[in-house]
């Protein structure tokens, strides 16, 4: 037995092959382990990209053209630690390789230009997919608007990489202003009402409605959908949230009064002109709360022109005439 086992281990020692085995073994297993390691080998921890991005001295501005809107822009490539941990992507469990995935497996210096980063396939598929398949992003697409990208709304101040938190208020003043980009009618009606004006004035806490807190986020639904955040039962809920006990004819209160817009005075002109054809267009806007509110409006203009002109009458009047009695006073005085 044991000369046996001597021999066949003399044999495997001597042997050519075995040695060979055992080497190509030995450095297969090594590709093995280094092909599971190199990322804890040779990925950038957050604070090796900070050693350049944190100093100024280190890194400068950048003229970079935006792949989607084709706006130039200067950005600077310092990386605000202050607003970047602030933001909604600043916590602990964040790597700036997560985003930035082309500079996985780089060392140190990077090339200049890399991949705009893609905030949908591998985190926030369902978000993207509420807006993206939603009825708000299709009639964009029919009207030939350019969707707008993640980053166009969900952008930092200083850099688009600072996500802001939804109940940032900046963000909530900046979305107004992004909503209102694509609707300029309604955004200045928003204006014409408190709620606008209140957060015109500066004030965007999360207890006065921007347009979002009214019409929704991702899924926008038209206010004639009894689904959308706006229709008839569904208003007493979004109303109530800061007005308690918000009933009927609480939300049928105009949120977007159109007496100072043009256009309104005009569609109603031309719907009374058509009244045989279409009657049931000047019914519809004879019925709407809006008529109401612009009654109300002209007739306290038309009141203040009356008062005033009155007024205004009386002190031309008054004037002419106490210029005319000096004049006769002058008269009797030389004569
Ligand atoms: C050795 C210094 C250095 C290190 C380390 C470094 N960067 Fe950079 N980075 C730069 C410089 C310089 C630029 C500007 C390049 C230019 O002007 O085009 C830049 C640009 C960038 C840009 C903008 C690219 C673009 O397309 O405009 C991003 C994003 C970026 N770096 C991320 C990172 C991340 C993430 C890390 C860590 C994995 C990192 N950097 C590590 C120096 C560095
Ligand atoms: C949640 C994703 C995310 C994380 C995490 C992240 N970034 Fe960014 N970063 C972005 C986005 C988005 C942009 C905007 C450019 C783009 O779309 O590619 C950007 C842009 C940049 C730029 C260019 C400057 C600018 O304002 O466009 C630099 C530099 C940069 N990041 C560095 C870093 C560094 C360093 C870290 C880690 C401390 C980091 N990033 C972490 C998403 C991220
Ligand atoms: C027209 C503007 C707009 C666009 C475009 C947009 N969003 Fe949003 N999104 C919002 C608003 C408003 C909110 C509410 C919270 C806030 O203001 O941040 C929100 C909330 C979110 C949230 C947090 C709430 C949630 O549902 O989990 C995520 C994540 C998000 N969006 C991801 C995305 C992604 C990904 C895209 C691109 C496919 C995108 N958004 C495009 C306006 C937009
Ligand atoms: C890139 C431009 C763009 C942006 C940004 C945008 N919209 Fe729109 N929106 C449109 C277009 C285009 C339509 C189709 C109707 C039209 O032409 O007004 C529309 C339709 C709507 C409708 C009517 C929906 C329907 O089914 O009839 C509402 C309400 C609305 N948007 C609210 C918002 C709000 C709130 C925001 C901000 C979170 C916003 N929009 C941001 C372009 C935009
Ligand atoms: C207090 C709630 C409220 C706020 C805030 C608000 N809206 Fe509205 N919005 C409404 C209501 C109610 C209607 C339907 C009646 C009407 O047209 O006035 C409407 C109608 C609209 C419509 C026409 C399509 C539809 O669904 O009827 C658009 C587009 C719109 N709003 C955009 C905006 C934008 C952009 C902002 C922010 C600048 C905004 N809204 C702010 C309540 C609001
Ligand atoms: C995010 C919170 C918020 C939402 C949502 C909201 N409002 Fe308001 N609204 C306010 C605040 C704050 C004021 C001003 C407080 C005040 O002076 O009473 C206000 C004022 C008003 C006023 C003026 C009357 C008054 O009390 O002075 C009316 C009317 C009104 N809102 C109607 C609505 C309707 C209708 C809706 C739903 C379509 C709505 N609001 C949704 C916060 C909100």
């Amino acid at each position: 037995m044991v000369s046996l086992s001597k021999t066949t281990t003399e044999v495997f020692k001597d042997s050519k092959i075995c040695k060979l085995v055992i080497i190509s073994c030995f450095i297969s297993c090594l590709i093995f382990i280094s092909s599971f390691s190199s990322n804890n080998l040779f990925a950038q921890e957050n604070s090796d990209c900070m050693e350049c991005h944190a100093d100024p001295a280190e890194v400068a501005s950048k003229v970079r053209v935006d792949h989607v809107t084709g706006e130039v822009e200067i950005v600077t490539m310092v990386v605000d630690e202050e607003e970047y941990h602030a933001s909604a992507h600043g916590g602990e469990d964040f790597y700036c390789i997560d985003c930035h995935s082309d500079l996985e497996d780089s060392e140190g210096e990077h090339y200049p230009n890399l991949q705009p980063v893609d905030c949908v396939t591998f985190c926030h598929d369902d978000p993207a997919a509420t807006f993206l398949e939603g009825s708000h992003a299709s009639l964009m697409q029919e009207k030939g608007v350019q969707l707008p990208t993640c980053k166009y709304c969900h952008t930092g101040q200083k850099s688009k990489m600072n996500t802001p938190r939804a109940d940032n208020l900046e963000h909530r003043g900046d979305t107004i202003e992004k909503c209102g980009g694509c609707h300029e009618k309604y955004y200045r009606s928003y204006r014409n009402n408190l709620h606008g004006q209140v957060t015109a004035m500066g004030y965007v806490g999360l207890d006065i409605a921007t347009c979002v807190d009214c019409h929704g986020q991702h899924t926008i639904l038209n206010s004639a959908d009894p689904e959308s955040t706006l229709g008839s039962e569904k208003a007493k809920e979004t109303c109530g949230k800061c007005h308690p006990g918000a009933g009927n004819s609480f939300v049928k209160h105009v949120a977007h009064p159109a007496y100072k817009d043009v256009g309104y005075y005009k569609s109603a002109l031309i719907a009374l002109k058509n009244i045989r054809k279409d009657p049931a267009e000047i019914k519809s806007i004879v019925k709407s709360p809006q008529t109401l509110l612009t009654v109300l409006f002209v007739a306290y203009v038309g009141l203040l022109v009356v008062t005033f002109a009155q007024f205004g009458t009386h002190m031309l009047l008054s004037w002419l005439g106490s210029i005319l009695d000096d004049r006769k006073e002058n008269k009797s005085d030389h004569g």
